[in-house]
């Protein structure tokens, strides 16, 4: 495992009660970092502060509420004293035709894959620009490189959405020290790939097309986003980077 001397520093990880998030707050606390775990669930917030070793702390928000976004920055930065990484991790994924998709549904959906990271990015932001330096990693999706996804309209529109948002964050954010990146994972084996996974014809052609002719594991996406956050990565902002197993070569 990639491995990186974070000590003395806080990183808030969004969506980190399970899969993707957790293993991303399990690597920081790894690094010797700080955390500062957030999940809309309570009791996987909870559990996954638990598990890591070192200075951690719950913060149950709901990431599609602009006001509990800010009010959890606030109160990160009260507790340690200063915030160095964010990841924009939480996310989710119904599946649903656009014929049969209700308004409100779509809604939720930019709310909290898109919106999100705006609303975490410029509260986190301010107190980066402040700081003169910061690092935030936003998880998108190969869907975020417009790559259709079947009955998952509002997920692919979000994560485009978020790979343009993160090239302009960098953009506006780098004149004050800040450094902003996507990570693109492919299908990773957690909770929201499940029902997906239980199906044979599905897996079959997935690792048909995955050149690494196996699905990732959570673990596979945290060695870039800790890369990314650290010194070595100084001269790169603005990227949307896959970690797919090969799926998407573009
Ligand atoms: N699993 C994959 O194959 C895959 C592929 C590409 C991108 N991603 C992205 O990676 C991220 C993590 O996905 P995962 O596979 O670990 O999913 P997951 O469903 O296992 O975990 C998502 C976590 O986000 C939390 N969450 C959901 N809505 C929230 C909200 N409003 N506020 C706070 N927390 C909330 C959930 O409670 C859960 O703990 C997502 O953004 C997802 O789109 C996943």
């Amino acid at each position: 495992m990639f491995s990186v001397n974070f000590k003395g520093r806080v990183a808030l990880v969004t969506g980190a009660g399970q899969g993707i998030g957790k293993a991303i707050a399990q690597g920081f606390a790894d690094c010797g970092a700080s955390v500062a775990v957030n999940d809309i669930n309570p009791q996987t917030a909870a559990l996954t502060t638990g598990t890591l070793a070192g200075d951690a702390r719950a913060y149950v928000a709901d990431v599609g509420d602009a006001a509990a976004v800010a009010g959890m920055v606030d109160r990160v930065v009260a507790d340690f004293g200063r915030l160095d990484f964010l990841i924009n991790n939480a996310g989710i994924e119904p599946k649903v035709s656009i014929l049969d998709m209700a308004a409100d549904d779509w809604r939720r959906v930019l709310e909290v894959n898109l919106s999100a990271a705006f609303y975490a990015s410029q509260a986190a932001g301010r107190v980066m620009r402040a700081a003169g330096a910061g690092v935030i990693i936003n998880i998108a999706s190969i869907a975020g490189h417009n790559i259709p996804l079947k009955d998952r309209a509002a997920y692919v529109a979000s994560k485009a959405g978020m790979v343009g948002f993160t090239r302009e964050c960098a953009r506006e954010f780098a004149a004050y020290g800040i450094r902003v990146n996507a990570v693109c994972p492919g299908v990773i084996e957690t909770e929201m790939t499940a029902h997906s996974r239980a199906n044979p014809d599905q897996m079959a052609k997935w690792l048909e097309d995955i050149p690494a002719k196996r699905l990732g594991i959570p673990e596979d996406v945290v060695g870039l986003v800790l890369f990314l956050c650290s010194d070595a990565a100084r001269y790169l902002t603005g990227q949307a980077i896959n970690v797919d197993g090969g799926k998407v070569m573009l």
